[in-house]
C-alpha cells in the first residue's frame, strides 16, 4: 500500500515534467475552440449502472470526474446557469423554475421569461468570451436566447424539443467550422434534455427505462464523436461533457401534504417541489411556526436562517420561507396525486443529486480519473482554457487544474504520498542513528543498562 503511495507520487512527478514540456507546444498555438454540452439529469452513478462505451471512449482518451457537487437547489436552470458563470444561484440570480418579485409582482417561469430583471445579476461565458474577440454560441443552453446585459451569443437557438440531437450538434459544429474568412466559434454551450425527461416519467430506479434511455444517450455521444472526426475537429478542439444534476425515485407513499399544516388562503406558493417557495400573506413567523412542525421528512427556513452551506439566502428573490423535502419525499398541495416518479432539486450534499463530468481533448490529461470536483470549478477551468479573463465567481483552480494536461498539479494521492514518503524517510533516518548510536559503547554495556534501569528518561537519553 504505502510502496503504491510512494510509486503514485514519483509517477505524478515525472508527468507533471511531461505536462510542462505539453503546455509548451500548445501555448505556441494559442488556445483552441472548446465545446461544452451537457445531457440533462444524468446522475452520476448511471455510469456504473449502465454500460456506455461511447461515453467510456471519450474518457478513456481524456478525464473522469466520477461526482460533481452542483449548487443548490439542484435544478436544471440554477445548475445550467453556474456551470457557465462559476456562481451559486444566489449570486447568479437564477433561483429556481419559478420565481416572484415582490416589488414587481412578475413571476418567472423557467425557458419562458427572458426579462432582463432575472438575468442582468451576471453574464455567462458566451457573453465574457466575446469581449476576448471570440464568436461564441449557445444552443438551446438555458439562457441561450436572452439578451443578457444586451448582448447575446453569436449564435444561438432558443429550446425547442424538436429539434433532434443531431441537429442541434451539426449547427454547432458549423458554427465551430466557420466559413474561408470567417473565423469558427471558440466557445460552444450545447444542450440535451435527456436523461432527464426519461427519469421523471419512469423514475432512476425503473432499470428497463433508463436502460433504454442511457443507450440513446450514449449513441448520441457516438454523434458526437464521429461528427467531430468527420469535420476534422477532433484532437482539435476541447470537449466538457457533463449534467446539471442527477435523479432521486419518489413515491406515492412520500407524500408532504402543505395544507394538512396551512390554509391554502394564507399563502402564496411560487415554486413546489422539493424546494417549495412560499409568500405567507399575512405574519410570516406565524405561517413559520405551522410549517417547522409540518412533516418529519421536510425542513422549514425563513429566508434569513437558510444555512451558509447552501450558498442560498443572499438575493433579493429568495423569498420569506423555503421548504426542503428530504431525498425521494414530495410536497403537494391537498389532492394533488404524485406528479413524477423521479425528481430532483433536493440538497446538494446527497450523492444522488450529483452529476458527472468527462472531458476530452488536446489540452485535457489522458487516462485521468478523480472522484469529485465542485461544478462552480468547472467556469475558471473552461476560461484557463479559452484563455479568457474569468469574472467575478465561487469557483478556483485549485483541484480543476488536475484536468489539465498543461498543468503541474498537487492532487489528494500525490500529497499523501509526499506526506507518508517525508514520514517513511525521516523513519529511516532515526532508527538508522539509533543502531549506529546503541552499536558505538559496546565495551560499556552492562554497566550503562545498570544505570538506565534507575532512569525512567531512557528514551531521551538514547536520543
Ligand atoms: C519551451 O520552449 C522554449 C522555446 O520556445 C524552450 O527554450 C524551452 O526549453 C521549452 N520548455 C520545455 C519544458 O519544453
Ligand atoms: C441596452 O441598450 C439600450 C439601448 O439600445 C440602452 O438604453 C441601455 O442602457 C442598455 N443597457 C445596458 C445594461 O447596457
Ligand atoms: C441548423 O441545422 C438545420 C438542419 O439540421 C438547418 O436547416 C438550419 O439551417 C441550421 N441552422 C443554422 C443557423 O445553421
Ligand atoms: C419501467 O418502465 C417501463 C417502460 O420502459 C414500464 O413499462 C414499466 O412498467 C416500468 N416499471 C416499473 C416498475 O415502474
Ligand atoms: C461568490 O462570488 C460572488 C462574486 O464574486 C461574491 O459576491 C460572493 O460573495 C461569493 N460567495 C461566496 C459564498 O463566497
Ligand atoms: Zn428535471
Amino acid at each position: 500500500m504505502l510502496l503504491k503511495i510512494l510509486l503514485g507520487f514519483l509517477c505524478g512527478l515525472s508527468s507533471s515534467a511531461k505536462a510542462r514540456a505539453a503546455e509548451n507546444e500548445t501555448s505556441s498555438q494559442g488556445p483552441l475552440p472548446l465545446l461544452l454540452v451537457s445531457f440533462d439529469g444524468f446522475r452520476a452513478d448511471y455510469l456504473q449502472r449502465f454500460p456506455m462505451p461511447n461515453l467510456k471512449l471519450l474518457y478513456s482518451e481524456g478525464v473522469l470526474v466520477e461526482q460533481l457537487t452542483n449548487v443548490f437547489i439542484t435544478k436544471t436552470f440554477p445548475n445550467h446557469y453556474s456551470l457557465v458563470t462559476g456562481l451559486y444561484a444566489e449570486s447568479h440570480g437564477i433561483l429556481a423554475s419559478r420565481m416572484y418579485d415582490l416589488d414587481s409582482h412578475k413571476l418567472f417561469k423557467a425557458g419562458k421569461d427572458t426579462d432582463p430583471l432575472w438575468w442582468n445579476q451576471t453574464q455567462p461565458l458566451w457573453i465574457t468570451a466575446l469581449d476576448s474577440g471570440y464568436k461564441t454560441a449557445a444552443m438551446m443552453w438555458p439562457g441561450s436566447d436572452v439578451t443578457i446585459r444586451n448582448r447575446t451569443a453569436t449564435h444561438f437557438s432558443p429550446y425547442s424539443s424538436s429539434v433532434t440531437f443531431q441537429e442541434r450538434l451539426g449547427n454547432v459544429t458549423n458554427w465551430m467550422i466557420g466559413n474561408g474568412t470567417e473565423k469558427g466559434v471558440m466557445f460552444a454551450a450545447l444542450y440535451w434534455e435527456e436523461p432527464d425527461r426519461s427519469g421523471h416519467i419512469f423514475g432512476p430506479d425503473n432499470t428497463t427505462a433508463m436502460g433504454n434511455v442511457l443507450k440513446e444517450v450514449d449513441d448520441n455521444i457516438g454523434l458526437l464523436i464521429s461528427e467531430l472526426k468527420r469535420t476534422g475537429l477532433w484532437g482539435r478542439v476541447n470537449i466538457i461533457v457533463t449534467s446539471d444534476h442527477g435523479m432521486a425515485q419518489c413515491s406515492p407513499d412520500r407524500l408532504i401534504k402543505l395544507d394538512d399544516c396551512l390554509s391554502s388562503d394564507d399563502y402564496m406558493l411560487v415554486d413546489t417541489s422539493p424546494v417549495a417557495a412560499i409568500v405567507p400573506h399575512k405574519n410570516p413567523e406565524a405561517a413559520f411556526d405551522k410549517l417547522k412542525k409540518c412533516h418529519t421528512h421536510m425542513t422549514a427556513y425563513l429566508k434569513q436562517s437558510i444555512p451558509d452551506r447552501l450558498h442560498y439566502r443572499n438575493n433579493q428573490h429568495i423569498l420569506p420561507i423555503i421548504l426542503v423535502a428530504d431525498e425521494g419525499w414530495t410536497i403537494v398541495q391537498q389532492g394533488d396525486k404524485l406528479p413524477r416518479l423521479g425528481d430532483h432539486g433536493y440538497d446538494n450534499s446527497l450523492p444522488s443529486m450529483h452529476p458527472f463530468l468527462a472531458a476530452a481533448g488536446p489540452s485535457f490529461r489522458k487516462g485521468y480519473r478523480t472522484t469529485g470536483l465542485q461544478s462552480v470549478d468547472i467556469y475558471p477551468l473552461m476560461c484557463r482554457l479559452l484563455s479568457v479573463p474569468p469574472g467575478p465567481n465561487n469557483g478556483t483552480l485549485a483541484q480543476a487544474r488536475c484536468l489539465l494536461a498543461g498543468e503541474s498539479c498537487m492532487d489528494a494521492p500525490m500529497v499523501v504520498g509526499l506526506v507518508v514518503g517525508v514520514l517513511l524517510l525521516l523513519t529511516a533516518i532515526t532508527l538508522l542513528f539509533r543502531l549506529l548510536k546503541s552499536r558505538r559503547p559496546s565495551g560499556s554495556r552492562p554497566f550503562q543498562r545498570l544505570q538506565l534501569d534507575d532512569d525512567d528518561d531512557d528514551e531521551a537519553l538514547l536520543e
